[in-house]
């Protein structure tokens, strides 16, 4: 016997009084999104917030301009990467002075990466996942050989179809470093618990939150965790080129030696003296002069998230996530081979859906020229970025019937779809 599906179908309509009712809906008319454009890549880069170019404009003009050298101090420049960090440190379930901005993410993950490991001395194993964003298993080749001495230090890789963390875990393993929001999947790890695995090895953590910051509540100290490094161009909206930041647990911060021990990090920069002293807490992983204004591109941006409440975020991103799921479902897979990689469980997605299809990268085009921008990673993933406070119910809808109307007519088989820029 079949049973009947009673569920009303969706359509735009359903679309518009989701949004009608949604509590962050004010949200979007503070961001200046082009007319026209559905956009689904604020996992890669967030959208421009309506309050940034003034702010940045105030920074160049008034305290660059006018108070010249005289802003490190009376802007307060110097203490910016610890002020702007303490705007990210509620977003992660970190604590007021926890948290301090750095350079890109891939340099913070090798400071994060090198204090953890000095933590550690008699183990000399460094595990990841092999499906974390290349660009942190790269850095941790260094991290080995530096640390190494004569012998490079070993690497274990963990991976969807093996081995698993807890195969690799043993008493030699110091630090794993881990991606909390699959960058290609959106699957996502349970921090506490995965963190208690690794504690049980006697092993320490560090969290790359760079699919997690602004996308899902983040509870680095109810976690336990030991360190975090993320960036803020993605769901933070901090700007291309925004400044990462760095999170060490409080019982780390007085003994963590970062790998980089530049002035800014100093005990007392202006002493001017010949040797490193660390400065107390998250300071010492600061290195040099910061990028300012990328910082005042970023505390722009971190001024709105002040008014966010992250639940509803979390909310309204798994209503958005699983309306796109189910259209997929409804309108796609029946009749093209598009399959949703991206978790069916809400506790274990992120705020991204990525489609697994073949010719991915033209449909993509295809998609980007009709207004619809998500972005494509090799070899087969199309990935669409949730950003609850800019992207509506009824976006979605258009997404998605850009996208069957594409598959139907087979537009990206022209050539031009096909032409790879640098950057995918
Ligand atoms: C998970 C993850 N880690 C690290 C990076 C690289 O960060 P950065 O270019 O700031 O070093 C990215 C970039 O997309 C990422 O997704």
């Amino acid at each position: 016997m079949t049973t009947t599906d009673t569920r009303p179908a969706i359509d735009r309509g359903t679309c518009e009084a989701l949004d009608a009712a949604d509590p962050l809906a004010q949200f979007r008319e503070r961001f200046d999104l082009p007319e026209g454009v559905v956009y689904l890549d604020g996992n890669s880069l967030g959208a421009l917030p309506r309050d940034t170019p003034e702010f940045v404009q105030h920074v160049i003009r008034e305290e660059w301009g006018t108070g010249l050298i005289r802003s490190w101090n009376d802007a307060g420049w110097f203490d910016k990467p610890q002020a702007v960090g303490d705007l990210v440190a509620p977003i992660v379930g970190a604590g007021a002075g926890e948290v301090v901005l750095g350079d890109s993410t891939s340099a913070s993950l090798f400071q994060a990466v090198v204090a953890a490991a000095r933590l550690r001395p008699g183990r000399r194993t460094i595990a990841a996942e092999r499906g974390n964003f290349p660009t942190d298993l790269y850095m941790l080749e260094s991290v080995q050989e530096l640390l190494g001495g004569a012998e490079p230090r070993q690497r274990r890789l963990i991976a969807d179809d093996g081995p698993t963390l807890d195969e690799v875990l043993d008493d030699d393993v110091a630090v794993v470093v881990l991606t909390h929001v699959d960058y290609r999947t959106g699957r996502m790890h349970d921090m506490a618990e995965v963190t208690r695995r690794v504690h049980a090895a006697g092993a320490l953590v560090v969290w790359d939150l760079c699919h997690s910051a602004g996308a899902v509540p983040v509870d680095l100290r109810g976690a336990d965790a030991d360190f975090a490094v993320g960036c803020t161009y993605k769901y933070l909206n901090g700007g291309p080129g925004s400044p990462s930041f760095i999170w060490a647990a409080r019982q780390h911060q007085a003994d963590a030696r970062p790998a980089l021990t530049g002035w800014h990090g100093h005990a007392r920069p202006f002493d001017f003296t010949v040797g490193y002293a660390p400065a107390a807490g998250i300071t010492r992983f600061r290195v040099g002069t910061p990028q300012l204004l990328s910082v005042a591109g970023l505390e722009a941006s971190l001024r709105m998230w002040a008014e966010v409440d992250m639940a509803e975020v979390r909310e309204k991103s798994l209503r958005l996530t699983e309306l796109f799921i189910a259209l997929v479902d409804a309108r796609l897979s029946p009749h093209w081979d598009v399959e949703v990689v991206t978790p069916r469980e809400s506790a274990r997605r992120g705020s991204q859906v990525s489609l697994r299809v073949s010719d991915g990268y033209p449909i993509m085009q295809a998609l980007i020229e009709r207004g619809v921008i998500g972005d494509f990673r090799a070899p087969d993933l199309i990935r669409f970025g949730f950003t609850p406070l800019y992207t509506s119910h009824a976006d979605v809808w258009d997404a998605i019937a850009a996208l069957e109307d594409i598959l139907r007519t087979e537009v990206w088989r022209e050539p031009r779809f096909s032409q790879r820029g640098a950057v995918t």
